[in-house]
């Protein structure tokens, strides 16, 4: 979650120390994760690799716009070049099949498939098409977000999420990429954290398309939620063998104190973060909490927009970066108190692992029709170097580790947990942060492109090979 990194940078924490950690990161004997059919992956999004924004009659997107902005993106980055992956991307696939990854979780580029007027880009299309039918080849199961964020400016222009319309047109989006794509995708998401789509576009504009109104936050979450619940129901008519869910990223909100009031703050740090979503795709309407948040910004529904919403689930995709650590603003929200002490990442973010799993089991218990779960993102980032030929990222090796265990441990307490996709299969450009925060499993030189493993893939390489050999 690209998020607030006004949080202290701390030292690594002394357990991670070289060499011991490479020897134990394969998992326990009496992992789940030794289960074959327990999918481990990578992922990636279109605007964070593809570079080439104006080829093959791409358009513009809100995020071309936003970052050309100065001040927007830490240095001036933009995702102009990104990894080149849109001409790079037969080795890219080679590299992950090499890894012996066995899931690609990647996303389309909406500007790239669709003019204006709803007409398909052939040229854009056949981009994924090669792609996707490559993965296939490779026997590399296949995870395809819909919207990661990249809305065509075009859109944006008539008001992007906080026009009711815009949804009408992703479910045409939906319905044209389903046609083409169908048997080529083994599972649809609809859209990639809407949290971040409503509340760091519209409501604090960190994100494009730059807009600060809490207002505009939840009528803009109101539309991504039922652009998902349209474009659903699309998906299954035009591929129905596929599996259709959506991705959401969760936070864990813990109390600074004991106090009523700090337990309340993380109440609704967790209602801000989760509920607000969670709830109208789950029990179908939204948490009243969240208004006592923001007073005065219920969205407009209309009429079964909330049955539309709701529509069931073959999957929910999960999230997970950090926690944080909450106390009450003396008004009616929370404030962030930063622990000291406490290992971060590069981004400033607690490594927090227990979150992932008291989160999950939490879900568990609030929501009866929890969908099966797929951790469609968890990673770091850390300011890796090349060594003689080697990147030694020896907090990401941890961290995977202890992640993973996490979700070892809300499998057997319960969960139904299907898959862990690590973000990212390279290094890329990390929105507000540009890319100067590296959260590859592969490290990307930009000056020359080049690409070289890190030992964090090389060890999950191993244990995918190990597990394997003993299927
Ligand atoms: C998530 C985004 C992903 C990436 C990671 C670090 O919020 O989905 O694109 O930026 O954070």
């Amino acid at each position: 979650m690209a998020n607030d990194a006004s949080a202290v940078f701390d030292t690594l924490s002394p357990a991670v120390s070289r060499g011991s950690l490479a020897d134990s990161f394969t998992p326990p004997a009496d992992s789940t994760l030794w289960r074959k059919n327990f999918l481990l992956g990578a992922a990636t999004a279109s605007y964070q690799i593809e570079g080439a924004v104006n080829e093959d009659g791409r358009l513009p997107s809100i995020w071309d716009t936003f970052s050309a902005i100065p001040g927007k993106v830490l240095a001036g980055d933009t995702g102009a070049v990104a990894c080149d992956h849109y001409h790079r991307w037969e080795a890219d696939v080679e590299m992950l099949a090499s890894l012996g990854l066995e899931g690609y979780r990647l996303s389309i580029a909406w500007p790239r498939v669709m003019d204006a007027a709803g007409v398909p880009n052939r040229k854009g299309l056949d981009f994924y098409k090669r792609l996707l039918n490559r993965l296939k080849e490779k026997g590399i199961t296949t995870f395809v977000t819909l919207y990661h964020w990249d809305l065509p400016q075009h859109l944006e222009d008539r008001g992007g999420w906080l026009n009711r319309d815009t949804a009408y047109r992703f479910a045409d989006y939906a319905d044209l990429m389903s046609r083409e794509l169908a048997g080529t995708v083994d599972a649809w998401a609809t859209l990639n954290e809407p949290w971040c789509s409503a509340y760091l576009g519209y409501g604090n504009g960190h994100h494009a398309p730059g807009l600060a109104n809490d207002r505009f936050a939840t009528q803009a979450m109101h539309h991504l939620l039922l652009a998902h619940g349209l474009a659903v129901p699309v998906l299954r008519a035009n591929d129905p063998a596929s599996q259709k869910g959506i991705v959401a990223n969760i936070g864990r909100g813990t109390p600074n104190s004991d106090s009523a009031a700090d337990q309340r703050a993380a109440h609704l740090f967790e209602v801000q973060h989760n509920a607000w979503i969670l709830d109208p795709l789950l029990k179908g309407s939204y948490p009243q909490d969240l208004f006592e948040l923001w007073p005065g910004t219920e969205p407009l529904v209309l009429d079964g927009d909330m049955q539309t919403i709701s529509a069931p689930l073959d999957f929910l995709g999960i999230n997970y970066y950090f926690r944080t650590n909450v106390a009450s603003d003396g008004a009616h929200g929370f404030r962030d108190v930063p622990l000291e002490g406490v290992e971060r990442t590069q981004m400033g973010w607690e490594v927090y692992p227990d979150g992932l799993r008291d989160l999950l089991t939490g879900f568990k218990k609030t929501y009866h029709n929890l969908p099966p779960i797929y951790i469609t993102e968890n990673g770091m980032a850390s300011d890796d170097q090349v060594t003689d030929g080697h990147v030694e990222d020896t907090q990401r090796i941890s961290f995977l580790k202890r992640h993973l265990a996490a979700v070892d441990q809300a499998i057997k307490a319960g969960v139904d947990i299907r898959g862990y996709f690590l973000w990212s299969l390279m290094d890329n450009f990390e929105w507000a942060f540009g890319y100067e925060r590296r959260f590859g499993v592969v490290h990307v030189d930009y000056s020359t492109q080049k690409r070289t493993i890190k030992r964090s893939a090389e060890l999950v390489a191993k244990f995918l090979k190990e597990r394997k050999a003993r299927a």
